[in-house]
């Protein structure tokens, strides 16, 4: 069905295709341009035949079969009363973020990360401080990914208050192992830091992967064994490619922290549901399983079609990933950046100087092909481009073209 045809979403209030010049293909925005499941626009065409759209709740089936989502997909028992709705993850993060820190408090992330966590922070007038991940240089093709620095960590932990954990992670396409979730929670546990993990990414993975829930309750020790005040945020809008009919969850297993975030909610007046929304979610998490497996195969192809347009290309690489739709494409050794593999701590996301990727952004958009700049996801980020593949083959391979282009064009331009 994906490799159909896809529907035009010129005109249809999709912010980056109405954004896009005519003619210029927008791999940025991370929603994908594929219909969503027949199980989805069933349910709602089912609800429009009514006519009334008053005030409405979550519907009782809905964190039922969200709970059964994750225990087929994850094996992860959730209870249910540990489960808050929240009106989307950014909006579910920036809530907590408020309710469990306090002005001025230091805050870490894993840049380069999905920059809205950047703003989070900053604009809630807290402190980011990063803690870069490190780049595993790998023997198998495409050569590198990201992985935790944990020295650093260890280091830096003791400076903050929370931590931001995007898991799987955006832009490197990393779906954290389950060592690697041990040992980082083994280190903001003994040293009392509140993990709030952004797991939006959750079941968009690649064959032979398994996604490691950060609160898993029988994942092995200290994960399993402590009392966690922790909280992940999941939800079915990247999974379903339903963004615009915007909810989220939160696990919360805490009591305490549960009731905190409760009220925290209640005084911003987050109250009612969107009765669409729940139409749609509760579809997709009961009808939307088959759908999803198609997609993520066709998800996998595409990825396996920038690495082979990718491989050519001299000093020019895509990070290894595991899932997600977003490919990290390395350019800094084609422009002359040190292809560092460790990077210090630091606070706040200022570059030195006017970013490389930015300046390539602008080019490469001249030549058609609309990328996020890199250097939008902290500093490290920059000499790397993001890249949405969640598009028709055509219009890939058509965008990656335009990319080779530009990639040359800009050589010359930067001469
Ligand atoms: C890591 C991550 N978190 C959150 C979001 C957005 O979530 P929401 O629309 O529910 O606020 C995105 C969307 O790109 C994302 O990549």
């Amino acid at each position: 069905m994906m490799e159909m045809p896809l529907p035009e979403r010129r005109g249809s209030g999709a912010f980056k295709w109405d954004l896009a010049g005519d003619d210029e293909i927008p791999l940025w925005v991370a929603d994908m341009d594929f219909p969503v499941a027949p199980a989805i626009t069933n349910a709602l065409a089912q609800r429009l035949k009514h006519p009334i759209f008053g005030y409405s709740s979550v519907p009782e089936q809905y964190p039922a079969a969200f709970r059964r989502w994750q225990a087929a997909r994850n094996d992860w028992d959730i209870e249910a009363e540990h489960l808050v709705v929240l009106p989307s993850v950014m909006q579910g993060l920036a809530v907590a973020v408020e309710a469990f820190t306090a002005p001025g408090d230091r805050i870490g992330l894993f840049s380069p990360v999905y920059y809205p966590f950047f703003d989070v922070v900053e604009e809630l007038g807290r402190v980011v401080v990063r803690m870069p991940l490190r780049i595993e240089e790998t023997s198998s093709a495409p050569g590198a990914r990201y992985t935790f620095d944990f020295d650093l960590i260890r280091e830096q932990i003791k400076t903050v208050s929370a931590v931001l954990l995007c898991s799987p992670h955006n832009p490197g396409g990393r779906v954290w192992s389950r060592a690697e979730l041990v040992e980082l929670q083994e280190i903001t546990t003994s040293a009392g830091v509140r993990v709030l993990s952004d797991e939006i990414h959750a079941d968009l993975l690649f064959p032979g992967t398994a996604f490691v829930p950060w609160l898993r309750s029988d994942a092995p020790a200290p994960a399993g064994s402590r009392d966690s005040a922790d909280i992940a945020f999941l939800a079915p809008s990247k999974t379903f490619n339903i963004p615009g009919l915007p909810t989220a969850w939160a696990v919360v297993p805490d009591p305490e922290t549960r009731q905190t975030l409760k009220n925290a909610l209640h005084a911003r007046m987050h109250k009612l549901s969107n009765l669409l929304t729940m139409e749609a979610a509760l579809a997709a998490y009961s009808g939307g399983g088959e759908w999803l497996e198609e997609i993520r195969s066709v998800l996998y192809k595409r990825y396996t079609t920038v690495r082979e347009a990718i491989a050519p290309l001299d000093g020019v690489r895509v990070f290894e990933m595991e899932g997600t739709f977003i490919a990290w494409i390395d350019l800094r050794e084609r422009w002359g950046l040190p292809r560092r593999t460790r990077f210090a701590a630091a606070t706040g996301r200022d570059h030195n100087g006017t970013p490389r990727s930015r300046a390539f952004g602008t080019l490469a958009r001249r030549h058609g092909v609309w990328l996020s700049d890199g250097s939008q996801f902290g500093p490290e980020g920059d000499g790397f481009m993001r890249l949405n593949f969640a598009t028709s083959a055509e219009r890939l391979n058509e965008g990656l073209q335009r990319l080779s282009a530009a990639i040359d064009a800009f050589d010359r331009h930067d001469a």
